[in-house]
């Protein structure tokens, strides 16, 4: 249900002027007359608590190393909080934090895999899931996810073969999935659990979007499903992305079991640097007390998503899938047949950067990803100088 909830902060008096004046990278690679809609950051100012925390950080020159105990109070409330809000039951004894969840990603296929074995994941994919694999040595197994009339899925019988064709010794799973904004069913999460567990695959799941799924969806964790799986199965997650502070750099990672934990730690730890006293000190406030700030956030979300819809509609040929959850919109302009540079031509021509489909993987060819974590002013005006890409370029 829409509430219109009033944010104590703004969503919808944001301008390009002040966007541009910010130091992270979204905004920092738009010139004068450019709109940012590529990485995943918002642009909504993040929530009052947040700020009124890290200004008091500030106002005391408060910039030392973390504190262990502070460490240990975030692995607790995020433990609860996952419990609560996913019905993931999580022992805090076994989270620990990281700088990032890639970097996470990265230490458990490390940990859990030798070069050469393979590694599988969904395509098109969040772009680091590759360099992971591949720069670990590492071998890349992909297999696409289908675009229906519903939305994206999964065939299982065609991932099956492949699983048993490759071996795959780990499964990234990226669940809400980036790009498509696809939140996986119970169903379909039963069945790639079955797949997992017959071929003792561990799973590696980047939950990095689970507070970010629009109504009529419920993010589940994959760990839910089967008690066996959970115990070879590390949920990645952080504060980062549902409360726009991903500059803050901290993540949390649960271990399914001790075992699974214990072979981590054969990863040089010293290997994974230390967490932000910042970070921590932020994601605590978010977890604790910024959902009202949520709540306003996922109802703009919710009209922004709706206005894209809108928008895609004028374009039949881009069978535009509405994203389930996520505030990104993944579109396919493959109807253009303007080949590779496809962003960078839009770049030229409309003064707007998106993120490049190729980026995604060969899956992603002819595609662009939209961020519509932004004002509705801003949004129409990215909208509209697409349209007229698009229009230019149509036949
Ligand atoms: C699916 C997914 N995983 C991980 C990340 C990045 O997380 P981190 O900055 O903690 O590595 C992103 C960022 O957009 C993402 O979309």
């Amino acid at each position: 249900m829409i509430t219109n909830r009033e944010p104590r902060v703004s969503f919808s008096n944001l301008t390009a002027e002040d966007l541009r004046r910010k130091r992270s990278a979204k905004w920092g690679v738009a010139g004068p007359d450019v709109l940012a809609s590529w990485v995943a950051d918002m642009d909504f100012p993040v929530a009052p608590e947040i700020k009124e925390v890290l200004l008091s950080m500030l106002e005391c020159d408060d910039f030392g190393y973390s504190d262990q105990k502070t460490s240990q109070l975030l692995a607790e409330l995020f433990a609860v909080r996952y419990g609560v809000r996913h019905g993931l039951k999580l022992d805090p004894e076994m989270v620990i934090l990281t700088s990032d969840v890639v970097q996470a990603m990265a230490a458990c296929v490390h940990a859990f895999t030798e070069a050469d074995d393979k590694v599988v994941f969904f395509t098109p994919t969040y772009p680091p899931f590759f360099n992971v694999v591949k720069d670990l040595s590492r071998k890349i197994v992909t297999f696409d996810l289908v675009k229906r009339n519903q939305g994206y899925s999964l065939d299982f019988d065609g991932f099956e073969k492949v699983v048993d064709e490759n071996r795959p010794k780990v499964l990234l799973l990226c669940n809400p999935h980036n790009p498509t904004g696809k939140v996986f069913s119970r169903e379909e999460l039963t069945l790639l659990a079955d797949i997992a567990l017959r071929y003792s695959m561990t799973v590696v799941a980047d939950e990095i979007h689970c507070d970010l799924v629009f109504e009529g969806y419920k993010h589940i964790p994959i760990a839910t499903l089967n008690e066996d799986l959970a115990k070879n199965t590390v949920t990645l997650s952080s504060a980062s992305k549902t409360f726009n502070i991903a500059g803050l750099h901290c993540a949390q990672v649960a271990f399914g079991s001790k075992e699974l934990l214990a072979t981590f730690r054969n990863f040089p730890s010293i290997l994974l640097g230390g967490v932000s006293s910042l970070g921590i000190e932020a994601a605590i406030t978010a977890y604790s007390q910024a959902s009202s700030w949520l709540d306003a956030v996922m109802d703009v979300l919710h009209r922004n998503r709706s206005l894209v819809e809108e928008w895609a509609s004028a374009f039949p040929e881009m069978g535009f899938v509405k994203p389930e959850g996520t505030y990104l919109a993944w579109m396919d302009l493959g109807f253009l047949n303007l080949g590779p540079g496809l962003t960078d031509m839009i770049k030229d021509e409309a003064q707007l950067v998106l993120s490049d489909g190729l980026a995604f993987g060969p899956a992603g060819s002819g595609h662009v990803r939209v961020n519509f974590a932004t004002s509705e002013e801003i949004l129409r005006g990215i909208l509209e100088r697409l349209r007229v890409f698009i229009e230019t370029h149509g036949t």
